[in-house]
C-alpha cells in the first residue's frame, strides 16, 4: 500500500553545508527504495512530506527521527495516510 507522511521538525544543525548534504543524501536513497516527496527548508524549520510503501516510508522515518547527529526534534504531529496515487512524482523534479 502506498502511504503518504507529512511531518515537520526542528533542525539540530542548520548550515548551508548540513541542509545540502540531507538533500543529496534523500536524492541518491528515495529513488532506490521507490520513494518520492518534497523537502522544505527555512528558519531552522523542515517540512517533508514522503511517500511510498508503507514498511519503506516507514524505516526511512525512523531513520530522521532525533537518533543521531543530524536529528530533528519533531515540531508538529505527523500525518500519515493511505494514498491512491503518488502527488509528489520523481524525487528531485
Ligand atoms: C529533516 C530530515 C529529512 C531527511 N530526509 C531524508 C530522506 O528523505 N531520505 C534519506 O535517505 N535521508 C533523509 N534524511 C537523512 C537521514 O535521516 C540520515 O541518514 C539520518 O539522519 C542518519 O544520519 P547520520 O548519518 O548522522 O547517522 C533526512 C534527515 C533529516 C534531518
Amino acid at each position: 500500500m502506498l502511504v503518504r507522511l507529512l511531518y515537520c521538525s526542528r533542525a539540530v544543525d542548520t548550515s548551508a553545508q548540513a541542509v545540502e548534504a540531507i538533500l543529496a543524501q534523500a536524492r541518491q536513497h528515495n529513488p532506490v527504495s521507490g520513494i518520492t516527496g518534497i523537502l522544505c527548508y527555512g528558519d531552522g524549520i523542515f517540512l517533508q512530506c514522503i511517500e511510498g510503501g508503507r514498511m519503506q516510508v516507514s524505516e526511512l522515518y525512523g531513520t530522521i527521527r532525533p537518533t543521531s547527529a543530524t536529528a530533528t526534534s519533531p515540531c508538529c504531529t505527523s500525518k500519515r495516510s493511505p494514498s491512491g496515487a503518488s502527488a509528489a512524482g520523481r524525487w528531485g523534479r
